[in-house]
């Protein structure tokens, strides 16, 4: 079954085309994050115009492996090579939301195809199950994860909106831990970064200012609070490092380049910690046999290299899975995977974009 997926919750415009689930036959994303840079997060009026001008060029482009010459895209050249189309429907920016649900339904109703909503946060973790190409070798999981994911697995999913726990006990059945009180992961990466003096999208940014830090953890002059690590519930709470930050960082009147990557080493490490500790606490409780970790905050290489070092350390028997570095952040093939394994077909009628869908199953 081939799914042409569409997504666009914020500021990334991306489709794609995937078989069976596993198996991408494009991907393609528009992203305008350099455009909000200079206002210091994403504008959603701008999002959304974004959304506008690259929804078409997107999707021709996801087509094209079946067009030849490059041709555009019509009608016929979904009816003829695409079973369903699949949308994210939320949560995320009402307007750019609307672009995406609004062409897919134009899409259904004009060639007929089934139409799946998808939650944006759920599908995250169905980055996991994607056959690895060249493109998107992993670094961390095993080469076949469909064979080697076994439930019950307990999935963490980190992202700029959100920080949620899951336990996964199939393709399908799927039950919420906990999650974030306030601000995600993702997000207190981005406000840090911003009091850091570097631009949107701070996670990458920290990520590689850290890297120049020399200091060992111990030895580290800058001390922030590890948030909710000991308490017993799987839920988590960011919102009080930003404050922390700020008032650690106020102490200092001028931040040289080394106490800046002091700052990005503590905050990272802070934020590493918890996820760590409650992803394991998870996987414990419920016994789990896999791992599986998802979304923006994925992508951060110290966050993988932590959770497979813990993988040898505890007495875990779960295999570690992480999805390849563009699999991580925002794009559509995973909006197709979790409508192949999890979907549900409406009429696309009864689609419509909900920009503060549930996460909670
Ligand atoms: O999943 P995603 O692309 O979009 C949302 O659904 O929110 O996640 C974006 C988040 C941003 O907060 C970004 O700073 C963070 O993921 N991120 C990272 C890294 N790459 C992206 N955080 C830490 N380290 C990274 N390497
Ligand atoms: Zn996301």
């Amino acid at each position: 079954m081939r799914i042409l997926a569409i997504e666009t919750s914020c500021d990334e415009t991306a489709a794609a085309v995937v078989e069976d689930g596993v198996k991408i036959i494009s991907n393609v994303v528009a992203s305008s994050t350099e455009i909000h840079k200079k206002y210091g997060g994403v504008v959603p009026e701008i999002a959304a115009r974004e959304q506008l001008r690259c929804i078409i060029p997107v999707i021709n482009e996801a087509l094209q492996p079946f067009l030849k010459n490059n041709q555009h895209f019509n009608f016929k050249t979904i009816q003829q090579n695409i079973d369903a189309v699949a949308v994210t429907v939320g949560p995320g920016l009402i307007g750019s939301l609307l672009i995406g649900v609004e062409s897919a339904k134009t899409i259904a109703f004009v060639t007929g195809k089934p139409i799946i909503p998808v939650n944006h946060v759920l599908a995250h973790m169905y980055a996991n199950f994607l056959q690895p190409s060249k493109e998107n070798s992993p670094r961390v999981k095993s080469r076949d994860n469909l064979i080697k994911i076994q439930f019950p697995a307990i999935s963490l999913v980190v992202s700029g909106g959100h920080t949620e726990l899951y336990l996964m006990e199939s393709m399908k059945k799927l039950k919420w831990l906990g999650g974030t009180l306030d601000d995600a992961a993702g997000e207190a990466f981005d406000k840090t970064a911003r009091l850091m003096g570097f631009e949107n999208r701070g996670g990458v940014a920290i990520q590689e200012a850290a890297k120049k830090c020399q200091m060992s953890n111990d030895k580290c002059q800058i001390k922030l609070p590890r948030p909710k690590i000991h308490d017993d519930d799987l839920n988590f709470s960011f919102s009080g490092l930003k404050t922390a930050t700020l008032r650690e960082w106020k102490k200092y009147e001028v931040h040289s380049e080394q106490l800046i990557s002091t700052f990005a080493h503590e905050v990272q490490e802070s934020i590493i910690d918890v996820l760590v500790a409650k992803t394991v606490k998870a996987a414990r409780q419920y016994i789990a046999h896999s791992i599986l970790v998802s979304g923006g905050v994925a992508a951060n290489l110290r966050l993988r290299s932590r959770l497979s070092l813990e993988m040898n350390k505890v007495d875990l028997t779960a295999s570690l899975h992480i999805p390849a570095i563009s699999l991580c952040t925002d794009n559509a093939v995973y909006i197709a995977a979790y409508a192949y394994f999890r979907g549900i077909q409406v009429d696309w009628h009864d689609i419509e974009a909900v920009p503060d869908l549930s996460v909670e199953v």
